[in-house]
C-alpha cells in the first residue's frame, strides 16, 4: 500500500463518572423511561470538578500519538473541535499546545462548529496535510455539562463530556480519507447554541440570577428533522463524490444525539441495524467528541475490517453538517 493522507492514530478519553438516568430525576422531573424512549440514552460521562476542556482533550491527543507511535515532535499542527472552551479567549488548542510539548507549532480552534465540528477538522486538517505535507493532530471536545444549564429537563439529560483524537497525515498503511463534504445553514443558527457570554448577549447579574448564563437554546424538533436530512443528504454526497455506492460501505458511523434520529437515518438511506455503529446509549450526545469516539469504540470492538468503507457523517449548531468517506 502507498502513501495517502489519511488517519494514522486515534484516541479517546472518557471521564470516569457514570451518570444514570435515574440520576437525572433527582435533578429535573424526568425519568428513565421517558429519556430512552425518547433519545435511547441510558448513561453518560460527567467530567470531575478538577477537570477542564483541555485537561480531555490532551488525554485523549496522548492516546492518539500512542496509538499511532508518535512522538510530540512529530505533529506540525493542530486543529481543535469544541463548543465548550476552555477559556473565551485564547482557545483551547494553544492550552493543549503547550502541555503536550509540541514546540511552537501552529493551532487553532474550530470553535463553535457544532457537533459537525470533528468531521469539518479532519478535512481542513487533510487539505493542510495536501498543501503542506503537515502532520495535524484533530481533537473533538466537550465538556458541555459545565455549561448547560441542570434544572431545563428539555436539554440537559441529552449530553455528556468526552474527548476525541485523530492524527492526520501521509503515511502507508493509514485509515485513507476518500472523500469530504460539508455544508452550513446560516439562518438556522439560532436554533440551538449556546447563546450567553457573546457580544449579543453578555453575561450580566441579572441573567445569572435567572440562570440565563447557561442557557442552551434547542429547537428539538427542528434539530430532530434537519439533522435526519442533514445526515441523510451528506453520506450520499460524499459517496457521489467517491463513486460509490451505499451498498459498499461496510459501516456507517453517525453522530451520537439520539437513537431514533440514528434510525430514522439507516432507514433514510436503507442500513439494516449491523451497518450503523451505535453508542448514544452509553455516552449520550458529547458534541464534536461524538464521532472520534464512535469511531474509536467501532475499531475496538472489531467492528471494521481492513479494507472496509467506513462513512462518517454529523450535524450540529450553525447548523453545519459534514460527511467523510475512509478506507481502512
Ligand atoms: O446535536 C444536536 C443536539 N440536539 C439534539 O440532537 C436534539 C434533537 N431532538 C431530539 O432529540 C428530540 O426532539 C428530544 C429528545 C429533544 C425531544 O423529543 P420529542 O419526541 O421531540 O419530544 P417533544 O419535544 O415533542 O416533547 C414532548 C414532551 C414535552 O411535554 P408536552 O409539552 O408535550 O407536555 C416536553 O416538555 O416531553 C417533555 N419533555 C420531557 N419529559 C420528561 C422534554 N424533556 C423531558 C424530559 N423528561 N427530560
Amino acid at each position: 500500500m502507498g502513501d495517502f493522507i489519511g488517519l494514522l492514530g486515534l484516541g479517546v478519553y472518557l471521564p470516569e463518572r457514570v451518570m444514570t438516568n435515574d440520576e437525572w430525576a433527582e435533578y429535573v422531573d424526568t425519568s428513565d423511561d421517558w429519556i430512552v424512549a425518547r433519545t435511547g440514552i441510558h448513561t453518560r460521562r460527567i467530567a470531575a470538578d478538577e477537570e477542564s476542556t483541555a485537561d480531555l482533550a490532551l488525554a485523549a491527543a496522548q492516546a492518539a500519538l500512542a496509538d499511532g507511535a508518535f512522538e510530540p515532535a512529530d505533529i506540525d499542527e493542530i486543529v481543535l473541535a469544541t463548543d465548550t472552551p476552555e477559556v473565551f479567549a485564547p482557545d483551547t488548542a494553544a492550552y493543549v499546545q503547550a502541555r503536550l510539548g509540541v514546540g511552537h507549532i501552529p493551532c487553532y480552534d474550530l470553535a463553535g462548529s457544532g457537533c459537525a465540528g470533528f468531521v469539518l477538522a479532519l478535512d481542513v486538517a487533510r487539505s493542510r496535510a495536501l498543501a503542506d505535507g503537515r502532520r495535524v493532530l484533530v481533537i473533538g471536545v466537550e465538556l458541555i455539562t459545565r455549561l448547560m444549564n441542570w434544572k431545563d429537563r428539555n436539554t440537559c439529560v441529552l449530553f455528556g463530556d468526552a474527548a476525541g483524537a485523530a492524527v492526520v497525515g501521509s503515511g502507508a498503511g493509514a485509515i485513507e480519507i476518500l472523500a469530504a463534504t460539508a455544508g452550513t445553514d446560516g439562518a438556522k443558527s439560532d436554533i440551538l447554541g449556546l447563546e450567553a457570554g457573546g457580544t449579543r448577549l453578555p453575561i450580566t447579574m441579572e441573567r445569572v440570577r435567572h440562570g440565563l448564563h447557561k442557557n442552551l437554546v434547542m429547537d428539538g424538533r427542528e434539530v430532530f428533522r434537519e439533522a435526519v436530512r442533514r445526515m441523510s443528504e451528506a453520506s450520499l454526497q460524499v459517496l457521489a463524490k467517491a463513486g460509490v455506492s451505499m451498498d459498499d460501505v461496510a459501516l456507517v458511523v453517525p453522530h451520537q444525539a439520539n437513537l431514533r434520529i440514528l434510525n430514522a437515518v439507516a432507514a433514510r438511506l436503507g442500513l439494516s441495524e449491523e451497518r450503523v455503529f451505535i453508542n448514544v446509549q452509553e455516552y449520550g450526545n458529547t458534541g464534536s467528541a461524538s464521532v472520534p469516539v464512535a469511531l474509536w469504540e467501532a475499531r475496538d470492538q472489531g467492528r471494521i475490517k481492513p479494507g472496509d468503507l467506513v462513512l462518517l457523517t454529523a450535524f450540529g449548531a450553525g447548523f453545519h453538517w459534514a460527511a467523510m468517506l475512509l478506507r481502512f
